[in-house]
């Protein structure tokens, strides 16, 4: 009797050992025959390295090196891209990439060639309002963000003669914090002003700002002020497959054809602006891909 239980859970484990390894093997998230990852990073597709590799040019991907040491750049935006995800997170609907974005200066401070705006115009890429967080660090400082229509926001920080640094909490000493962001922006700028005019003095002092990946932030919390030297900082952003976007047209006709799909359209729909898709319940893969998604 003992012996048949185990024989029978022998099988078992070896069962979902099999099929696990056969899950991973079957699951291709790439293109077939293109170069999935570049250093450690997974490219599934519509991104892709080469011009048969990837759906269209805004989802180009150039891998600088080689083995686990190469980085993975952005081509419609010039930056480093550091995840890629093609599942959208549950609490906002489009999946995200995070990327390597500059950090904003005031006009004193060591130039940082971008200006004051972070600009990913024409990308198929939006700043996510759901994943990132606005910084910014400064003495005496109004901190606003600009260029997204009527509303201003943004954070005021105060001036703080103790040497304590505020390592964990940006909470308006030397550094504040603004959980709100609009979403669906592509462009912003930042001006840095002087909450007191009889500190303009202070006001000589150099401010800068960045939005940042709000996890990232929880987990490796960086000294803020030390921030200040560093060029980049990862930001999330939110893409889709636009109407713009090149053949998305036919994979829109393929994609409502499938069963193995969820996606952000209808059935019934005959034209989309933009859409992101998932395997339907039951399976996983990459559902851009034609047999991309597999049966659990
Ligand atoms: C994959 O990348 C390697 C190294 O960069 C390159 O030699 C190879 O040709 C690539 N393969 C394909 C199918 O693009
Ligand atoms: C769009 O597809 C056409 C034909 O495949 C190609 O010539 C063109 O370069 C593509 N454009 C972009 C932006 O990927
Ligand atoms: C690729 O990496 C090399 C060495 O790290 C660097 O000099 C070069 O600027 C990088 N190229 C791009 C396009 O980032
Ligand atoms: C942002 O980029 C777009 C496209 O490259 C350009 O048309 C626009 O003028 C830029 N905005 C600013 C303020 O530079
Ligand atoms: C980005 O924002 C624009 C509006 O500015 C919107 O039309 C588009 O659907 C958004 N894209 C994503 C991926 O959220
Ligand atoms: C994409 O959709 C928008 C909104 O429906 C529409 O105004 C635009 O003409 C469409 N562009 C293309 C290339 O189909």
């Amino acid at each position: 009797m003992k012996m048949a239980v185990q024989f029978v859970m022998r099988i078992a484990i070896l069962f979902l050992l099999t099929y696990e390894l056969a899950e991973a093997a079957a699951a291709p998230m790439a293109k077939p025959d293109c170069n999935s990852t570049c250093g450690n990073l997974e490219i599934p597709y519509p991104f892709g390295i080469g011009p048969d590799c990837y759906m269209d040019k805004l989802f180009e991907v150039v891998c600088n090196g080689t083995g686990s040491s190469a980085k993975a750049f952005l081509t419609s935006i010039d930056k480093e891209v550091r995840q890629i995800n093609i599942r959208y997170h549950l609490y906002s609907s489009d999946p995200t990439v995070q990327v390597q974005m500059p950090i904003i200066y005031s006009n004193n401070c060591r130039s940082s060639g971008s200006g004051a705006a972070l600009n990913i115009s024409g990308s198929p890429f939006n700043f996510s309002y759901y994943h990132n967080t606005f910084i910014s660090v400064g003495c005496d400082n109004f901190a606003t963000i600009t260029g997204l229509g009527p509303v201003v926001f943004g954070c005021k920080s105060h001036c703080i003669k103790s040497n304590i640094v505020e390592r964990t909490r940006c909470s308006g000493f030397n550094c504040c914090e603004s959980s709100y962001f609009p979403s669906n922006q592509q462009e912003f700028h930042v001006q840095f002003r002087s909450i007191d005019e009889s500190l303009a003095r202070e006001e000589k002092a150099c401010k800068y700002a960045f939005l940042v990946d709000h996890n990232w932030l929880e987990s490796n919390k960086p000294d803020p002020s030390s921030v200040q030297y560093w060029e980049t900082v990862p930001i999330v952003l939110e893409w889709a497959i636009s109407n713009r976007t090149n053949h998305s047209r036919d994979m829109f006709e393929s994609l409502k054809k499938r069963h193995d799909v969820r996606c952000s359209f209808s059935d019934e729909d005959e034209d989309f602006d933009s859409f992101t898709c998932d395997c339907a319940y039951g399976y996983q893969g990459n559902p851009y891909l034609p047999s991309g998604c597999q049966g659990k």
